[in-house]
């Protein structure tokens, strides 16, 4: 039986955070962990373990984390075929968040994470020396974007195990970095009090009380700290905010899509500062599409087809605004 990554991943966290800010929260992590995490059943553990356990040892010759495609060793660094490795990491399909190329194979997911990479960029403090958390951070790809930019300690948390798999598959092909993934809600994490800067994106809509998160959210920072926030918004004044009756774009997990103007207020109320909106986006069907590493249906089966500015419900396509404050 293969060796799980499930015994290992804490103790990789324990040993780097060990004499760190984080230190004293490590015994509520691992509480919170055994209660939300070891104590439940994984349908599919087993296989991804297994499938992980297939992987020959690989020694890239480079790897480079801070260009858009990012990437880890070549392909003449392969110890078996090609298409034996791809097969390999197909076992870990569906991959929606990304560019990736491993050792030669491009991972073309479902969705290009560094646009919104680069649409942030321009608006952050500097990451440098920086303590930084991302809360729902999906397969990692944005916090391999935050080490490069020179973050000391990279942290992430999302409680969809196939993309907690996926970060350990990444990882497996990398030296010691000071980057983790904990398979936790935010919900689940006690108020650190020290991180420089927060991300949530695309994680507020997904959450039945969104005050709650803000909350949250402001509770991981230091005084201080900056928060970057993006979530689903609709067009309208400081009072409307849209809650779907049922399905939104097909999701049945969309609760409140504010205007902008009732997101800051939301922001201003949970105690942040000096709170901006700083890009609105709407997604486009090349941002978030299927392809031959996610088969399922994508945004283009989400929206009307006769007017692509409506959800299949009826209501207004996806547009994302993405907001910075701090907290005081
Ligand atoms: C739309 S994806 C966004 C992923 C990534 N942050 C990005 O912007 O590309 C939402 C992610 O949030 C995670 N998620 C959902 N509810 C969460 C919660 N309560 N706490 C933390 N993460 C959550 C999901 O597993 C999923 O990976």
């Amino acid at each position: 039986m293969a060796i799980s990554v499930f015994d290992t991943f804490f103790e990789k966290f324990i040993k780097t955070t060990r004499g760190s800010d984080l230190e004293p929260f490590q015994d509520e992590l691992a509480a919170s962990l055994e209660s939300h995490f070891f104590s439940k059943r994984h349908g599919r553990k087993t296989e991804w373990d297994d499938a992980l356990a297939t992987f020959p040892t690989l020694e890239p010759k480079h790897f480079d984390l801070g260009q858009d495609l990012i990437q880890i060793g070549e392909n003449s660094d392969l110890t078996i075929s090609t298409e034996d490795f791809k097969a390999k990491l197909k076992n870990f399909m569906p991959w929606r968040k990304g560019p990736y190329e491993l050792f030669g194979t491009n991972i073309n997911t479902e969705w290009r994470s560094d646009w919104k990479w680069q649409r942030i960029v321009p608006h952050i403090s500097s990451l440098q020396d920086k303590q930084v958390l991302d809360i729902g951070c999906g397969n990692g790809y944005h916090l391999f974007r935050m080490l490069a930019s020179g973050a000391k300690l990279a942290l992430g948390i999302d409680p969809t195990l196939l993309f907690f798999y996926q970060f350990q598959l990444i990882n497996r092909f990398l030296p010691d970095l000071p980057i983790h993934l904990l398979p936790l809600r935010g919900e689940h994490l006690p108020a650190f009090g020290s991180f420089d800067t927060v991300f949530s994106l695309g994680v507020l809509y997904h959450r039945r009380n969104p005050i709650d998160h803000l909350t949250e959210l402001l509770g991981f920072l230091n005084s201080g700290g900056e928060v970057v926030l993006e979530t689903l918004i609709v067009d309208g004044d400081a009072n409307t905010v849209l809650v779907p009756e049922d399905r939104y774009a097909k999701m049945s997990n969309v609760w409140f899509l504010p205007s902008p103007d009732a997101l800051e207020i939301w922001m201003s109320r949970a105690g942040f500062k000096h709170v901006r909106v700083v890009d609105i986006n709407q997604t486009s069907i090349e941002e978030q599409r299927a392809t031959e590493w996610m088969t399922f249906h994508s945004l283009a089966d989400f929206l009307d087809p006769l007017d692509s500015n409506q959800t299949f419900e009826g209501y207004p396509a996806p547009k994302r605004a993405l907001v910075i404050a701090q907290k005081p």
